[in-house]
Formats: structure tokens, sequence, C-alpha cells
């Protein structure tokens, strides 16, 4: 699967031939100043909560691309007011069959205000499954029992892990989820964009080689390859 970094929480996923782009927010971050939102190529785009960190450039995405915005009932309703044409509501515990595989929406422990004030409702995380790869997306969360769950429901190959601290669980936390949804092999986000969360780079890794695991920390722009 390829997979790109536009900083923060903002990669996309190219599952099935087809483009994930999560939680876009780039022409709000310095420090992803170099990335062109004009040129991002999205076919979903998946909205984990309302925080303007993770939708501030969502609906500017899917008016130029037509791409269909997967979110809670709350968010995707929010951007079918703004006119919108292409959304898919959903909600924790359900899952949907879209072309590229399985959506599932599992639980994340944080808030989901929307950038006027109005509700997001609850924020979550994405369990993708394809013929490709099963990916665990955790959106802003706490370390939380559940992940158990997850871990137990699918083999997950790789997953995207807040590890930022102040708002979402830290290095060391981030490490336990991992454990608890059984996956070896994490990409770091939602760190470094502002002092809150700046960590520290090679103190991260170690603690996760430590762990028998591998932390990447992709560079802004970058684009890899994993299976
Ligand atoms: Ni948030
Ligand atoms: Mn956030």
């Amino acid at each position: 699967m390829k997979i790109t970094y536009y900083g923060h929480s903002c990669f996309t996923a190219e599952v099935m031939g087809k483009h994930l782009l999560f939680d876009p927010f780039i022409s709000g971050n310095p420090l992803a100043s170099g990335v062109d939102v004009m040129k991002i190529q999205a076919d979903y785009i998946l909205l984990s909560h309302g925080h303007n960190d993770h939708v501030a450039d969502a609906e500017a995405i899917a008016r130029r691309t037509g791409a269909t915005i997967v979110a809670s009932f709350e968010v995707a309703m929010w951007f079918k007011k703004k006119g919108v044409e292409n959304y898919h509501p959903m909600n924790i515990g359900g899952h949907r069959l879209f072309d590229f595989g399985k959506v599932k929406c599992v639980a994340a422990v944080h808030s989901s205000t929307l950038p006027d004030g109005s509700s997001g409702g609850n924020p979550m995380g994405f369990l993708i499954e394809s013929s490709d790869i099963n990916f665990y997306y955790a959106g802003d969360t706490a370390l939380t029992y559940d992940m158990k769950l997850i871990g137990d429901y699918k083999n997950i190959a790789l997953a995207f892990l807040p590890i930022g601290n102040n708002f979402t669980m830290g290095i060391d936390n981030a490490v336990i989820a991992a454990d608890f949804i059984r996956c070896d092999r994490v990409i770091g986000m939602h760190y470094d964009t502002e002092d809150f969360i700046k960590i520290d780079h090679k103190e991260a890794k170690q603690k996760f080689s430590h762990a028998g695991k591998e932390l990447i920390l992709m560079k802004i722009g970058e684009t890899i390859n994993l299976n």
C-alpha cells in the first residue's frame, strides 16, 4: 500500500486503486507549507472527528475532486449543509462495504466539536479491511481498553496512532495501544505541529523498538510503500 504523509494526522493511503485521504489539515499547518493542497488526489475523505486540525481542508478537496466524505453522522451532515455533494454518514460500531474494502468505525476517547461550534457527534477511529491490507487509523484518542477488541477482531498489519501527548495519548501509551491491537508496525501522527505536542523522535523510536515494535515517522510530503 502506498502511503503519503501531509503533516499532522493527514495521510493518503492507496487501497485497491482508490485514494483514501484521512483528516486533511494542510493549509493551516506551517510545517506543511510545502504541500500543494490543490494537487492532493482523493476518492474518499475519512474524517475521524470535527476538530479543525482534522477537517480544515476537507471541503475544498471534496469540491475539487468530488471525493466522498466518510465521517460521523453529525460531521457528514455539516459538510452536506456546506454543499458537499458526496458524503457517507457512519457511527461507531458500524461497518460499510465500499468499492475499496470495508470501513469499520471504532471508538475513540476524545471530543468532536466542529469549527463553528456545532457538535460533531462522537469522535472515532477507522478500521480498514481490504484484500490489499488491514489497517487501523486511530484518529485522536486516549489509550482505551476497547482497543483490545480491535486486536481480537482482525489481524492489523499497520496502525496510524497519535503519539504527541497533551491532546491524545503519548508515546508510552501508544506502545501499549499497539500491544492491545496486536500490531508491530505503527506510523506516528499528531506530533510536532505545535509546541504542546513536540516529541523527541529518537526516544520515541527507541521506546517502540524496546517493545519489539517499529515506529515510522514519515517526512511531510514523503511517500512510502508498505505491504
Ligand atoms: Ni482533536
Ligand atoms: Mn487533533
